[in-house]
């Protein structure tokens, strides 16, 4: 079992079901769940996309490092972090220290899927597929190189939990 001292967070691109499972590996875990999206929202007093909109995304990036930096001083989470976090080295550095992380990926048919339609996500706006297909070979290499993967292609949440579960068990 994963210390309660660490945090376990799951990475992976939009879509990929990160804060469905967290939720259930909260829950399953008796953790505390914390949606990074939701606490820098929260923080800024306003959406994610007023963020991007209003004040840009290199301000998006500053306060998603900022809610880094609070997870990493006090572990003990299910983080579901958001797409982007691992642009940012210091962000995973972070919370490779504190937690095990694990990167969820899905068919980037199932991406295009799943995120058709979404009119909230500032990154999307546009030619959603083409800036998905864009946005997951840019970040292809960063995703790879997280410690632990689950490949969620034909898995209930439930049993992409199961697996994060198992993964995780030993890791200190
Ligand atoms: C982003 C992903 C989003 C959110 C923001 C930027 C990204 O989170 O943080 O729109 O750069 O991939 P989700 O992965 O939870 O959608």
């Amino acid at each position: 079992m994963l210390s309660k001292h660490r945090n376990l967070v799951l990475v992976g691109f939009m879509g990929s079901g990160k804060t469905v499972v967290g939720r259930i590996l909260a829950t399953r875990l008796r953790r505390g769940f914390l949606d990074m999206d939701a606490r820098i929202a929260e923080c800024a007093g306003k959406t994610i996309a007023a963020i991007f909109q209003e004040d840009g995304e290199a301000e998006f990036r500053r306060r998603e490092r900022e809610v880094v930096r609070e997870i990493a001083a006090r572990p003990g989470w299910v983080v579901a972090a958001g797409g982007g976090v691992v642009l940012d080295p210091a962000n995973m550095n972070d919370l490779c220290r504190t937690g095990a992380v694990v990167c969820l990926s899905a068919p980037v048919s199932v991406l295009i899927e799943r995120l058709r339609g979404d009119r909230t996500r500032p990154l999307l706006q546009g030619d959603p597929e083409q800036r998905i297909r864009d946005l997951l070979a840019q970040r292809r290499p960063l995703y790879d190189a997280v410690p632990f993967q689950v490949n969620t292609a034909g898995l209930s949440p439930e049993a992409v939990a199961e697996e994060v579960i198992r993964l995780t068990c030993g890791a200190d």
